[in-house]
């Protein structure tokens, strides 16, 4: 059964349709991540499911009953932001408490709540500094252990990382991901960051202009993205899309032609996208590759390339190149591989790496 579910969630602000129509469910202890574009509606959303944000249609449910109109303190969700607001004149210690303060809960009780969310959050040695007195991660941490003490049955977390630099970021991604173990408690995560989307998330929904575009694992989505946004969106860096031409189709598997592939490709459908529908002999197609499956020189498939730049990133190699149609491809190579501005090569990958769009981006 569903611990969160939306169903047919809209919003309007005046005239500006932002949500439109949007259902998704989270099972009890699951770690959702929601993902797309800045303006998408991701925060939106995730205000509604506080209560911080009333609904303009459609239903919000939290384990079992419906919270639609609510009002955010009874709904039992903890929501952390990006920006810390903690209190700059208290300790770490009383801005955890605070709330409990507030709810008159016994000071024992206080005491020991504290004690418990700095021993998850692994922040005892600093219960008595200001929040002045603290890196960025660790107020992070505090406005985190400000909502375990609350011990919501939702935690709703928007970008709550993207004030860090890259290497706090790594280290909270983990602590987040150690923290959900612990605690066992329903997440739902708003990123931008595509390594947090796939690292943390039992499932990611991928949203674009208020709709919901594919739900998935970040397994299901990297290996078969429903359409070229969301191919686009999951794996770093993006799956290059060139134009291809259909030669042949027979059921579910489509012969391919483009002037820097070497020998007509075969591919089949992900989709199971047999009968009649998706394209047909003499259509244009994209033909999908991602950089970490094109390998130099290897490979049953081969591509012909021309070089522009390389940038080596020590373990491996990015090569920015052309096909013959001069579309740019990004390559990964393992190892250093520098290749010259204007060398030709040949790239190598499997057809069962290959992915096939139709003129509409939806996935073969
Ligand atoms: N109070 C408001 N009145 C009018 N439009 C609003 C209001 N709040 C948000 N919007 C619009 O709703 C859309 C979704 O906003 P939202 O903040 O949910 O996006 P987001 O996906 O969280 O983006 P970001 O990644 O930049 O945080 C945006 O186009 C925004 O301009
Ligand atoms: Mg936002």
């Amino acid at each position: 059964m569903s611990f969160l579910r939306l169903e047919g969630i809209e919003k309007r602000y005046g005239a500006a349709s932002v949500i439109n129509g949007v259902s998704i469910s989270a099972r009890e202890g699951e770690f959702v991540v929601f993902v797309g574009p800045s303006g998408c509606g991701k925060s939106t959303l995730l205000r509604m499911i506080a209560g911080l944000e009333e609904v303009t249609a459609g239903e919000v449910f939290i384990d079992g009953a419906r919270v639609t109109e609510l009002e955010p303190a009874k709904r039992k969700v903890s929501m952390v932001f990006q920006s810390y607001a903690l209190f700059p004149h208290m300790t770490v210690r009383d801005n955890i408490a605070f709330g409990l303060k507030m709810s008159k809960v016994p000071k024992a009780e206080i005491e020991r709540q504290v004690a418990e969310a700095a021993r998850i959050l692994q922040m005892e040695p600093l219960l008595d500094r200001k929040p002045r007195q603290l890196s960025g991660g660790q107020r992070q941490r505090v406005a985190i252990g400000r909502a375990i003490v609350r011990h919501p049955k939702l935690f709703l977390f928007d970008e709550p990382l993207s004030n860090l630099d890259a290497e706090l970021r790594a280290q909270m991604r983990v602590e987040i991901a150690r923290l959900h173990r612990e605690l066992g408690v329903t997440m739902v995560y708003v990123t931008h960051d595509q390594v947090e989307a796939m690292t943390l998330a039992d499932r990611i929904v991928v949203l674009r202009g208020g709709r919901v575009e594919q739900v998935g694992s970040p397994d299901e989505l990297y290996d078969a993205p429903g359409n070229t946004f969301v191919a686009g969106f999951i794996g770093s860096p993006k799956m290059n899309l060139i134009t291809a031409a259909v030669a042949a189709r027979e059921g579910a598997a489509l012969t391919v032609t483009h002037p820097s592939l070497v020998a007509p490709l075969h591919v089949a459908s992900r989709q199971g996208g047999g009968g009649q529908s998706g394209p047909g002999v003499g259509d244009t197609v994209l033909l999908g590759l991602r950089p970490e499956h094109l390998m130099l020189g290897e490979g049953p498939n081969q591509i012909e390339l021309t070089a522009d730049l390389s940038e080596s990133l020590g373990g491996s190699t990015l090569i920015y190149a052309q096909t013959r149609a001069a579309e740019p491809m990004v390559l990964q190579a393992a190892g250093r591989r520098l290749l010259g501005k204007g060398e030709t090569f040949t790239a190598g990958f499997d057809a069962a790496r290959a992915y096939v769009f139709d003129k509409d981006g939806r996935a073969f």
